[in-house]
């Protein structure tokens, strides 16, 4: 098969990794792709905006099979501009991307169901966000209701933070159109856990769970960003947690999604909070996770082009899906000053100590190929992944492997994983 995957970050490059792996796929192509996703995938020169220009080039390419790795593409709808012209593409409609697209939608989904989640209100207006937040308790979480990098949750510790935090949304509009709706959000408290799932539209299937670290300084301080580091399984999601999850929260909400005529195709991300009242849903994606999909995939056993095959055939009940009994972590290599400003364009050394060696991987996000070598070109560069028997030794095998990678300004955490 010829298989085409969108996107540029850690994400994509394990995602490209692992259909390389498939004995179903014969090529690849990424686009736009990065330095490292070079190495399994052929790089088109075409952005993950350029949806039109996608399909174009999938129809002339004749590409089986298209896996969109990004949010912005699948809530713009590309899935249905492929469909149209015949493609087959792993991914949601336009109508179920929606789920990642509007938390609105998503925390009116969960309340018609009965999904738990934190209680919550909308505001089209912000007079009213505004008034409505002078009698709230603190803290109290805002956020801008369309896709915002990640970046438009706001968690307020009194009144004029969120005074602040609503005019920056809803009318100095820092995320744009993102923030025109804002959702308001009782603040809840306990640990997370990232759970990806496979869906057919009727069937879902959950991959191992995996634990984010969002904020950019050790101790969870500093600013949040797309994620400084992962682990996998997290030792806090138990057979019983996961139980009542999947009869709470992963059926009910391919069940909601079908009864609303948005049957769910693609990868659903469930992001959950345990509370001392049970796990709650804290958001949804539409796609995989980043870094989550840095150690989710070196651990699946499956061919993982056959389980896209399943999804798209409405047959995922056939698979059976298969994780070893290990651990892994993904410490991200970043550009010292991300998430806000950063210098790029320096070499980086180290990369050819890890070509090949089993049970470590180095995913590329932000690098580019320069004239003596791979470059820095963005805030996080390098997802380093390394297996262990267990998190202490994969923990162990990340550690030493990201310290032999070097390039100028380099930044990361030294907690992740640290239990
Ligand atoms: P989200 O993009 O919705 O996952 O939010 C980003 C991060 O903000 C989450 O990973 C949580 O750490 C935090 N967060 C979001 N919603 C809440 C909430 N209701 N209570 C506490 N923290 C939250
Ligand atoms: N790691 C969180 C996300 O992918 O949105």
């Amino acid at each position: 098969m010829k298989i085409l995957i969108v996107g540029s970050g850690g994400r994509e490059h394990a995602i490209a990794w692992k259909v390389s792996q498939s004995k179903l796929a014969d090529k690849i192509y990424c686009a736009p792709g990065n330095a490292g996703i070079a190495e399994y995938a052929e790089c088109v020169d075409i952005k993950s905006t350029e949806l039109e220009k996608l399909a174009y080039f999938a129809e002339k390419e004749q590409i089986d099979l298209t896996i969109i790795g990004m949010d912005a593409p699948l809530v713009a709808g590309i899935v249905d501009i492929f469909e149209k012209k015949g493609l087959r593409v792993f991914g949601p409609r336009k109508n179920a991307a929606i789920i990642e697209g509007s938390k609105a939608f998503s925390k009116d989904l969960m309340k018609k169901y009965h999904i738990p989640t934190a209680g919550y209100e909308t505001f089209d207006n912000p007079d009213k966000a505004i008034s409505y937040l002078k009698n709230s308790d603190y803290p109290m979480v805002l956020k801008a209701d369309g896709l915002a990098l990640g970046k438009g949750v706001l968690i307020c510790q009194d009144f004029e933070e969120a005074k602040a935090g609503v005019k920056a949304i809803m009318k100095d509009k820092q995320f744009g159109g993102a923030g025109d709706r804002l959702v308001i959000e009782e603040f809840m408290t306990g640990r997370e856990v990232s759970v990806l799932a496979f869906c057919d539209g009727t069937n879902i299937k959950t991959m191992t769970s995996a634990q984010d670290y969002k904020r950019a300084k050790d101790g969870d301080k500093g600013l949040n960003t797309g994620g400084m580091g992962t682990f996998s399984p997290s030792p806090y999601y138990t057979e019983e947690i996961h139980e009542y999850c999947m009869n709470h929260i992963y059926k009910p909400t391919m069940d909601a999604m079908k009864m609303e005529g948005r049957d769910f195709v693609g990868i659903l991300f469930f992001g959950l909070m345990l509370t001392e009242k049970g796990p709650k849903v804290l958001e949804y994606n539409a796609r995989f996770g980043d870094p989550e999909t840095q150690v989710v995939l070196p651990r699946m056993k499956n061919d993982i082009v056959e389980v896209f095959e399943a999804c798209i055939e409405g047959r995922l009940e056939d698979i059976q899906l298969e994780f070893e009994d290990n651990a892994a972590v993904c410490v991200v290599l970043a550009s010292e000053g991300y998430p806000e400003y950063y210098e790029k364009g320096y070499i980086i050394h180290g990369l050819e100590n890890f070509k090949n060696k089993e049970g470590y991987y180095v995913f590329h996000a932000g690098t580019q190929k320069g004239l003596d070598g791979i470059v820095t070109n963005g805030g996080r560069v390098l997802g380093i992944t390394a297996t262990g028997t267990n998190l202490k030794e994969a923990r162990k095998h990340a550690y030493e492997a990201a310290g032999c990678i070097d390039f100028k300004n380099k930044y990361m955490r030294n907690d992740i994983a640290k239990l």
